[in-house]
């Protein structure tokens, strides 16, 4: 069992300055997750009377993206290839001090606490993340379409982004061409995905811009703190789809 000393962004709203609060959890075992650890403290706090840290998590399985917090300056803390929500406790020592922010970023406003409004990404996605296809009965069966195992498996790499927003909060400039290169690559690489996909490019890269996320000088960070391993080729590809689409 191990004791903690958190350092945990508290903030009110949005228009709050926001700072560190320093609090106590004792009896955490090496094998609970992070959220576990939080809920312990949250369970702590309302035994008190105290109000509990908000944080935003769902599935806790590391699919819904939900979970995003930055430890100990780290996006989804010290392990590689998982979410917060999957990051166990054993990573820690007995005794350690652990700083606990939102993701910073301008276009991820804090709504309180350590949850940020990450809707920006759900404009880019309505941008153009998505195929247009017929439902009405008449839908082509999609093994109809031959694609090659090579592309197939590209696409899906790519498809596994869930959208978590750790790319963003890694990046000096608060960069999102990680995710949006991951939701273009993965319709660009299919058949499927070919039709719309000048418009896809350049309607979801403008949308980008207008969030107000920064530009790429690949740095590398993104790739390093993403828990799904997207990789810098997909921003690569995404900027070939780009100037094709623009030409
Ligand atoms: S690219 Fe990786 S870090 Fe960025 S939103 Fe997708 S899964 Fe999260
Ligand atoms: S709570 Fe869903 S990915 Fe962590």
């Amino acid at each position: 069992m191990m004791n903690l000393t958190l350092k945990i962004w508290r903030q009110k709203n949005a228009q709050d300055k926001g700072k560190l609060v320093e609090y106590k959890v004792t009896e955490i075992s090496e094998h609970m997750s992070f959220l576990e650890m939080m809920d312990v403290l949250n369970e702590q706090l309302v035994n008190k009377g105290e109000e509990p840290v908000a944080f935003d998590h769902d599935c806790r399985e590391g699919i819904c993206g939900m979970c995003s917090l930055q430890i100990n300056g780290e996006a989804h803390g010290p392990d590689r290839l998982v979410t917060t929500c999957q990051l166990h406790m054993r990573m820690f020592k007995d005794g350690e001090t652990i700083y606990i922010e939102p993701f910073r970023s301008k276009a991820f406003p804090v709504i309180k606490d350590l949850v940020v409004d990450r809707m920006a990404f759900e404009r880019i996605q309505q941008a153009g993340g998505y195929i247009s296809v017929n439902t009405s009965g008449n839908t082509q069966d999609a093994n109809a379409i031959p694609i090659s195992k090579h592309d197939a498996d590209l696409s899906m790499d790519a498809a596994s982004c869930i959208g978590c927003g750790a790319c963003v909060a890694s990046c000096k400039n608060s960069s999102a061409m990680l995710f949006v290169s991951a939701k273009v690559s993965q319709f660009a690489l299919l058949p499927q995905g070919k039709v719309e996909a000048a418009d896809r490019v350049l309607n979801m890269v403008k949308q980008m811009d207008d969030e107000g996320f920064g530009n790429c000088t690949n740095t590398g960070a993104c790739e390093v703190e993403c828990p799904k391993g997207i990789s810098l080729d997909n921003i690569a590809r995404m900027n070939r789809e780009y100037l094709k689409a623009s030409i």
